[in-house]
């Protein structure tokens, strides 16, 4: 039996998941894999070769000479495509939408849930995105679902933004418009969307710290497996 470890964190924008799992895998000493980073990824490589994200058989062609890998540097998540380092550039709105639309592609979905199902095989993780419970580990030990309303995240996003000097001439509107868009692209596709299941403990984040959502998830997990 492995004594591996495996908590899913789905949710939608902005729900602050990935800063949620970076805390908790420091506090339980396990390694956190943000999958939106893989989408990402993708998303980043396709806008440098100029490829259109509608065009799934461009897109799938991409894929076959596409080399990801993740790694681990002093705990520190880190993605290579085709041997180049991608992560200083793919925190862009540009790449953040580029990122929901491709991630409609099953071939791009298949391929990524690969090599995050291969992470689990190997390491205890706490694992975010929008499919993790439902669909890439359906068995994990915990499931949770974060959340808060459209208008708290994308606040959040444009706090977050300012704070990295990136989309300072965004309103708060614009914000909260590209954030129900990204929701209906990640909820409504076909393959693997974002869905609450009925066995993940479910967090409104909307009235809560970052601190208080940390101690709710930690409780949860230190009561012991589901
Ligand atoms: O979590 P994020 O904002 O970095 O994710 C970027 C996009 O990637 C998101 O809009 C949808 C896609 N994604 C996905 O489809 N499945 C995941 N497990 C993670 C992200």
């Amino acid at each position: 039996m492995s004594n591996r470890i495996s908590i899913a964190v789905d949710g939608p924008a902005g729900s602050g998941k990935s800063t949620i799992s970076k805390i908790i895998a420091n506090k339980l000493n396990i390694l956190h894999l943000d999958t939106g980073a893989m989408y990402r990824a993708v998303a980043l490589t396709a806008l440098e070769k100029g490829i259109s994200i509608s065009d799934v058989k461009a897109v799938e062609g991409l894929l076959k000479g596409l080399d990801m890998v993740v790694t681990y540097e002093d705990g520190v998540q880190r993605i290579f495509v085709n041997g180049i380092d991608v992560m200083g550039r793919i925190r862009t709105a540009e790449v953040s939408k580029a990122a929901s639309d491709i991630a409609v592609i099953p071939a791009v979905r298949i391929k990524l849930v690969e090599i995050q199902r291969a992470l689990s095989e190997k390491y205890s993780l706490i694992i975010d995105g929008r499919d993790i419970g439902s669909y890439v580990l359906p068995n994990a030990d915990y499931k949770f679902y974060i959340t808060a309303t459209p208008e708290e995240r994308a606040r959040r996003r444009l706090k977050e933004q300012q704070s990295k000097g990136l989309e300072t001439n965004k309103s708060l509107d614009e914000m909260v418009k590209e954030i129900i868009a990204r929701d209906k692209t990640d909820s409504t596709r076909e393959f693997a969307p974002l869905v609450r299941t009925e066995d993940a403990h479910y967090i409104d984040t909307t009235d809560m710290s970052i601190e208080q959502v940390v101690s709710a998830v930690l409780d949860i997990i230190q009561k012991g497996k589901q």
